[in-house]
């Protein structure tokens, strides 16, 4: 059959390079406001472990299923799944992917801007005590500002992914994912010299299985399946620009190490000052643009702390963000022969229009709720991260588990590395438990299931 000209696929320079962007898209406002509020709220290290047993027996392997499916066609999720099982059903999941990603990444970057907004009122010296509310409030309520800003971080997004896979996703996240890791510890340290430490730390990992309950397990599933990306694509895609000669097995261990590394590290810095400052400790959009701001204005060195919070929140979020785009760029491109620039510019437009409804859904449409008062940025959220990734997921893990062969499979996991039955593990989980587990989150979440 004649091959239809395309451009040669992109690939990752380095094992070490594709680790830090795989990275950077788990590491994300999940890790730094989801995971360690829900760490304290349901039992410190009782939640802690239980979500370790979720990464390990879904996270990871619902990794390697998508980097299977990525590296072994090396196209785009809609085309991954057609180039395996080109029939009526399969490609939808790929479709799906891609919906998803566009969805996300347009309120993605609404946030995005904010943390860009705040980075910028820090380097004006404008963290005031009794202020702070005020402030976001005021922000919220301007939508020429929110939309401004919010293109900004698009911007970013855009210009990364222009450079391609290894000049562009690659060397940025070389550079911004270890400046993340530095600051990052960097913070930590300075709260863990504050005097609220010991109790930032306790709330944070003392085991208090009294306090896990069902609702604490469903939540540590949930997030470990949202903050390692999975579900949608993103990890297919850019396993889709690995060489054969990657390991999978061993590259999807250290990104979900990073990850929950990232996590718990995160919670380290985050709640040590909460305690000091006797507020309180419910992390989310709240506490990072009304509480935080609020103690940086009271803290000695505060100007400097909270300016370099935000910049490490922005590396976070801008390495996710990439990811998300990546994946509908590398779609328009494979499928529609759309050469890497003018998908990068345009969809990055549209998507940028799309996030307006977002933006102004905190001021000039804020009267358009639906769902039980939800406004267009929660629908979209909860749409995404409750229904539109779990169902993602569960299909990939069918799809993996279920549905493509023992030989397919293994050409990409088994050779190089069956050390301790590490593919028949991960075939077990697969099959099972992880379908399973996401079954039981999907039905939960969305209320199919109630606890009472
Ligand atoms: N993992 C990201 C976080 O922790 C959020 C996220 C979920 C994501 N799904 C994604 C990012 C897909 C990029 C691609 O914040």
């Amino acid at each position: 059959m004649p091959l239809k000209k395309t451009q040669k696929r992109e690939h990752w320079a380095s094992k070490f390079g594709f680790v830090l962007a795989a990275t950077g898209s788990a590491v994300g406002l999940g890790n730094m406001w989801r995971f360690p509020y829900k760490a304290g709220e349901f039992g410190g290290g009782a939640f802690v472990l239980v979500y370790l047993i979720a990464v390990i027996a879904m996270g990871i392997p619902v990794l390697i299923a998508e980097f299977i499916i990525g590296r072994s066609t090396q196209k785009n999720p809609v085309g991954a799944f057609r180039a395996l099982r080109n029939n009526k059903f399969w490609p939808l999941v790929g479709w799906l992917g891609v919906l998803t990603g566009f969805v996300i990444l347009s309120y993605y970057c609404v946030v995005g801007g904010w943390i860009l907004k705040y980075i910028f009122s820090s380097l004006t010296g404008t963290f005031q005590t009794g202020a702070a509310g005020v402030r976001f409030e005021s922000f919220l309520a301007s939508p020429a500002e929110m939309v401004f800003w919010h293109g900004i971080f698009m911007g970013f997004t855009i210009f990364i992914v222009r450079g391609g896979i290894s000049s562009g996703i690659e060397k940025w996240s070389k550079i911004l994912m270890p400046a993340f890791i530095i600051l990052l510890l960097i913070l930590m340290i300075n709260s863990l010299f504050s005097p609220g430490a010991e109790k930032g730390i306790s709330f944070l990992l003392k085991p208090d299985f009294s306090k896990l309950t069902r609702e604490g397990i469903l939540e540590a599933l949930g997030s470990a399946f949202f903050s390692l990306s999975l579900g949608m694509g993103a990890m297919l895609t850019y396993g889709s620009y690995l060489d054969k000669d990657t390991n999978i097995s061993v590259s999807s261990l250290e990104i979900a190490f990073l990850d929950t590394f990232c996590a718990i590290i995160a919670g380290l810095m985050i709640f040590p000052i909460v305690f000091t400052y006797n507020v309180d400790p419910k992390v989310g959009p709240g506490m990072f643009f009304i509480t935080l701001p609020e103690v940086f204005a009271s803290m000695p060195t505060g100007q400097l702390i909270g300016f370099t919070f935000f910049v490490l929140v922005a590396f976070a979020a801008i390495t996710s963000a990439i990811s998300l785009l990546e994946v509908v760029v590398s779609f328009v491109m494979d499928e529609f022969g759309w050469t890497r620039k003018k998908a990068d510019y345009l969809l990055g437009f549209v998507i940028f229009v799309a996030g307006i409804p977002s933006a102004l859904s905190f001021n000039l449409w804020s009267g358009f709720t639906a769902w039980g008062g939800k406004n267009i940025f929660d629908i979209l959220d909860s749409l995404a991260s409750n229904y539109m990734l779990p169902i993602g997921g569960f299909f990939i893990a069918i799809f993996a588990g279920w549905i493509l062969t023992h030989g397919e499979k293994e050409a990409e996991i088994k050779k190089v590395e069956n050390a301790f039955h590490f593919y028949d593990i991960w075939h077990v989980l697969i099959q099972y438990v992880t379908p399973v587990a996401l079954l039981i989150v999907l039905l939960y979440t969305t209320g199919a299931l109630s606890f009472f």
